[in-house]
């Protein structure tokens, strides 16, 4: 089988969970590493035994071993990694969101066409065990109708507003940085996007959104209530009613339970899948899979899905009058 052959942009926090699973799975090496200080790239590459450590993420692209770049960068700086990668004809998967705004999304899209190439978002929530599981329990009716999903993923961290999190400069804010998984997730369940959105905000003291809670409506009678934030802690749990039960799925994000309960609210059955190093394994097989296979989209994360979430948090923070420096530039 071939080895996929990676390279990875921007050696921080989540880029060290993805290298855990990369390292753990067959067939897949780590070939490079690039940060835009060689001592940071050399001490990743240590920790992680990659043979090549890149000072500019420049460098990395130009290595001709590389099949797929991971890019585990800010949210404002996606667009301009993920396009220099697919300039220089490497494939992407580019960690949530994806870009900004869906407008931008569009652009990288397109230009991964052009030049051929694999792009993907990493929302590896869909390919987790749980997540599959849970869909099929809603496939198979055994709560019934879906009536209502109670989706929250919020957090607490103090203000500090050079952080990514609270920094508009870097996209901060908790829509693009939480808010999009319960988004994805109501939307992966439902199988359909909602017939309308509409979501209020608290905007703290940089002016991005610290909470937020969303309502989709479907015209068949299904609702669901969203919230995220990063200045307090609301927990993360994903709640599915339906007319003949509930599902649970405590942490869904990168969940490795699921329970299910029958209309008496006695538990009928537990899920539960541990994760093989971490639960980041499953999105890179899945990258791993779209290589050998020489396609350029995933069928379980399309490009189509990607735009139409964006679209969604575009129309959202347009309502709450959240914009970031670089689209009042545009303007
Ligand atoms: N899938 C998940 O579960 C998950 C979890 C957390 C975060 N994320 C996503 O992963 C991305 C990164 O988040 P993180 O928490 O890993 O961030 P982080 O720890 O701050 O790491 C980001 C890295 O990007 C590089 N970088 C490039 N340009 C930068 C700039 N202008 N400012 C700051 N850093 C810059 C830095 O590496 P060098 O300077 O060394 O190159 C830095 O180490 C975000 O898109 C976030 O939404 C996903």
């Amino acid at each position: 089988m071939k080895v996929v052959k990676w390279g990875i942009i921007g050696p921080g926090s989540i880029a060290s969970s993805f290298a855990t699973a990369l390292a753990s799975m067959e067939h897949t090496e780590i070939t490079a590493v690039a940060s835009r200080s060689i001592d940071r790239a050399k001490e990743f590459a240590e920790r992680f035994h990659v043979k090549k450590a890149y000072g500019s993420y420049e460098e990395l692209v130009n290595d001709p071993e590389i099949d797929v770049v991971y890019i585990g960068t800010p949210h404002s700086e996606h667009k301009a990694h993920a396009a220099l990668c697919i300039s220089n004809k490497k494939s992407v998967l580019c960690e949530k969101p994806i870009t900004i705004n869906q407008e931008d999304a569009k652009y990288l899209i397109n230009l991964a066409r052009e030049h051929r190439v694999f792009l993907m978002e990493a929302m590896w929530t869909k390919f987790l065990p749980v997540t599959k599981t849970v869909k099929q329990w809603l496939n198979d009716k055994v709560i019934g109708e879906i009536k209502y999903m109670n989706i929250s993923f919020g957090f607490q961290n103090a203000f500090d507003a050079k952080s990514r999190l609270f920094n508009p400069d870097l996209a901060g804010g908790a829509l693009l940085d939480v808010g999009i998984y319960p988004i994805s997730y109501a939307i992966h369940l439902m199988g359909k996007l909602p017939d309308q959105v509409v979501g209020s905000a608290y905007l703290g003291k940089s002016n991005v959104d610290e909470m937020n809670v969303i309502s989709f409506v479907y015209n068949e009678g299904v609702m669901a209530s969203l919230s995220s934030a990063i200045s307090t802690n609301t927990g993360c749990y994903a709640v599915i009613i339906g007319d003949k039960g509930r599902i649970e799925v405590p942490e869904f994000y990168g969940a490795d339970t699921a329970m299910r309960y029958d209309e008496q609210g006695t538990l009928v059955e537990r899920f539960h899948h541990k994760h093989p190093s971490n639960g980041y394994v499953y999105e890179a097989e899945e990258v791993n899979r779209c290589i050998r296979e020489g396609k350029m989209e995933s069928d379980i994360i399309p490009l189509r899905d990607t735009l139409d979430i964006m679209k969604i948090m575009d129309d959202l923070r347009s309502s709450w009058g959240l914009q970031y420096p670089q689209e009042n530039n545009r303007k």
